[in-house]
């Protein structure tokens, strides 16, 4: 928070107020998003040789300031802009970092919808996480695996990038005939034309930058309608095809079996993109259709699957607030089991439970991981579903079950936090439950036995 503060003070000392802020004073990515504007969609025109690993690309962003502006901030890490233009006029620009900065030749007014043009190119580089895991473009031997959480986005398109700011998305994405490029939300039409093809992608609900993909590789492509009309697109590499074809079959009755707990699928397309790259080591929730490394099991289809209600129709104000993403898409895992022959979602807490005291997943509370580097361990994943398994046993099934659906439904396309989970749980149950909370989501150690 005060790193945001104090730069935004550094880098505008004489045009005070007009300035937007370069972060959205998240406490773990002071640098993420960006103040001043609320971006209502972005159109991203991309092109991509897997051979030479060269992304062209052009970024449309159409957005409404929520202050004057004669400065605004987009988030690019690495990648050349060649120009920028604010409603058409040329905008000079710098970069500092993973900040590009916006001049436009006229500030301004608050309220105002604009479009910002930025054309780029050049070769993308993923980043390295905090926890030292990869992620953004990151290229594989037959294109490239884009997953972007929590960081990654700017590493293939100019964006406001945190998930506070939600857009809608249009994509259109040209590579070698013979590869697919997959992104979110329904494909439009794809057309080849001179030894290249064209993808065109739209995704019409909000959607977090960091969900966003246009992955790209040499996939086998399967297209199909549900009985319950949801849109299928999967895209599988062939060395993956094998294991994953028993996975992927139950992906409509999945689906449809979150939708009975949680409420309605909450997009237009749905889908799987199966990918081979064994070294990113993680599956991510892209929306509407997840992206994983290699054939997933079951048991990470209905994680990345749950994610699309816990995360990425509900979305996160602040990384803090991660558990709400994991501890969900965790218990959403322990309740399929319950309810398909495995182990009660009591045994698996049971197991957990055992865990002696020095076990890492007492390190830390689920609601205070203290740093983007802890994002993704087990006090989160783990310990956020065994909070959820305390609430079930302190609140009934029947409420239980009830505070989710509510939960997906009454913050669907937006934002939820954890106070307003709490308090929701509270006025669903009729209970004082700040004790339950305080024990299972914000202290560290092990609590004493429920
Ligand atoms: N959200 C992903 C999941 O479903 C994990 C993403 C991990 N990302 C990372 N950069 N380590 O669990
Ligand atoms: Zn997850």
């Amino acid at each position: 928070m005060a790193v945001a503060a104090l730069l935004a003070a550094a880098a505008a000392p004489a045009a005070a107020g007009t300035g937007g802020a370069p972060g959205v004073n998240d406490p773990y990515f002071p640098l993420a998003g960006n103040g001043g504007y609320d971006v209502q969609h972005y159109d991203l025109t991309l092109g991509y040789d897997p051979g030479t690993r060269h992304l062209d690309g052009r970024a449309v962003i159409t957005a409404r300031t929520t202050q004057r502006l004669n400065r605004f901030n987009l988030d690019l890490n690495g990648l050349t802009v060649t120009g920028i233009t604010v409603d058409r006029a040329a905008a000079s620009f710098h970069r500092e970092g993973q900040e590009l900065v916006v001049t436009p030749r006229n500030a301004l007014a608050k309220g105002r919808e604009f479009r910002a043009t930025v054309t780029y190119a050049g070769i993308p580089q993923p980043v390295t996480d905090p926890d030292g895991s990869l992620d953004g473009w990151i290229p594989t031997d037959d294109g490239a695996f884009v997953a972007g959480e929590p960081q990654g986005a700017m590493t293939w398109f100019p964006a406001n990038n945190h998930p506070l700011d939600k857009a809608s998305y249009d994509f259109t994405v040209t590579v070698p005939q013979g590869r697919s490029a997959v992104a979110n939300g329904v494909l439009l039409g794809q057309t080849t034309t001179g030894g290249r093809t064209t993808f065109r992608w739209r995704q019409s609900e909000p959607m977090a930058a960091y969900l966003a993909t246009a992955t790209v590789g040499t996939f086998k492509v399967e297209q199909y309608t549900t009985p319950g009309g949801l849109r299928i697109y999967n895209a599988v590499d062939p060395r993956e095809a094998a294991a994953a074809a028993p996975v992927l079959r139950k992906l409509p009755s999945v689906l449809e079996w979150e939708s009975g707990l949680f409420g309605p699928y909450p997009f237009r397309g749905a889908g799987a993109v199966v990918d081979h790259a064994p070294k990113v080591g993680y599956a991510l929730e892209t929306q509407s259709r997840p992206l994983y490394d290699r054939a997933p099991d079951l048991g990470t289809l209905v994680h990345e699957s749950a994610h699309q209600w816990f995360g990425d129709s509900v979305s996160l104000t602040t990384w803090k607030d991660i558990w709400l993403n994991e501890g969900f898409a965790t218990y959403a895992e322990w309740l399929y089991d319950e309810q398909h022959g495995g182990p009660s979602a009591q045994k698996t807490f049971d197991e957990l439970y055992a865990e002696p005291a020095d076990s890492e997943v007492w390190a830390f509370p689920p609601g205070d991981p203290g740093s983007g580097e802890h994002l993704f361990e087990a006090p989160v994943y783990s310990r956020g579903a065994m909070a959820l398994h305390q609430l079930r046993r302190a609140v009934g099934d029947r409420t239980f079950f009830r505070i989710l659906r509510a939960w997906a439904t009454d913050h669907r396309d937006g934002h939820g936090t954890t106070a307003q989970f709490v308090h929701l749980a509270e006025r669903q149950s009729g209970k004082d439950l700040g004790g339950l909370f305080h024990t299972w989501v914000g202290t560290a150690g092990k609590p004493s036995r429920p």
